[in-house]
């Protein structure tokens, strides 16, 4: 995408689906015109770069923990290329819960929809995703129906499309 990048432009993570670049290059566009500067933290992963994230965390939180804050690897949707962690422009909050305090935060809760991303993993929605918080992972989902759920207020993919199972979250 046409945007901030945290690492060299070359590296597998700072890639994205083009269709999502599109969408990602658009929306913080907008936000950049609203005086709100977003970056791309990590886009695309490889099944191999899922590995190597997936065991460390696991090394440093234990399975369990990791399980709920980590994808196992062929699991990530940032392994489709449709999904991005987004941080704030000055590193301030990179990957971390202070990120939804940020204006950048804030923003993209309030205005990612319109572009046709969600916040994949939101509060409270832990044990139907499966996963803890993360205010800054979006995935992109298309305009059409982010709309939809925006418009009837149903945050998951999990509930929009009646999959709910039981989470070991
Ligand atoms: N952190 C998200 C769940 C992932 O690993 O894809
Ligand atoms: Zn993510």
């Amino acid at each position: 995408p046409n945007v901030p990048l945290r690492g060299a432009s070359t590296s597998e993570e700072m890639k994205l689906r083009k269709e999502t670049a599109d969408a990602l290059s658009t929306m913080v566009d907008a936000a950049k015109k609203q005086g709100v500067n977003l970056k791309l933290a990590s886009g695309y992963r490889s099944y191999n770069t899922q590995i190597s994230i997936y065991n460390n965390e696991v090394k440093q939180y234990g399975k369990a923990v990791a399980d709920t804050q980590s994808a196992r690897p062929g699991h990530s949707e940032h392994q489709t290329g449709l999904a991005a962690d987004m941080q704030d422009i000055n590193g301030k909050c990179v990957v971390a819960d202070c990120f939804k305090d940020l204006p950048e935060g804030k923003w993209l809760a309030e205005h990612a929809w319109e572009y046709g991303f969600i916040i994949r993993y939101p509060a409270g929605k832990e044990s139907i995703t499966g996963y803890r918080y993360e205010p800054w992972h979006i995935r992109y989902i298309g305009v059409e129906l982010a709309q939809e759920m925006h418009k009837t207020a149903v945050q998951t993919l999990e509930e929009f499309f009646g999959v709910v199972e039981k989470q070991p979250y």
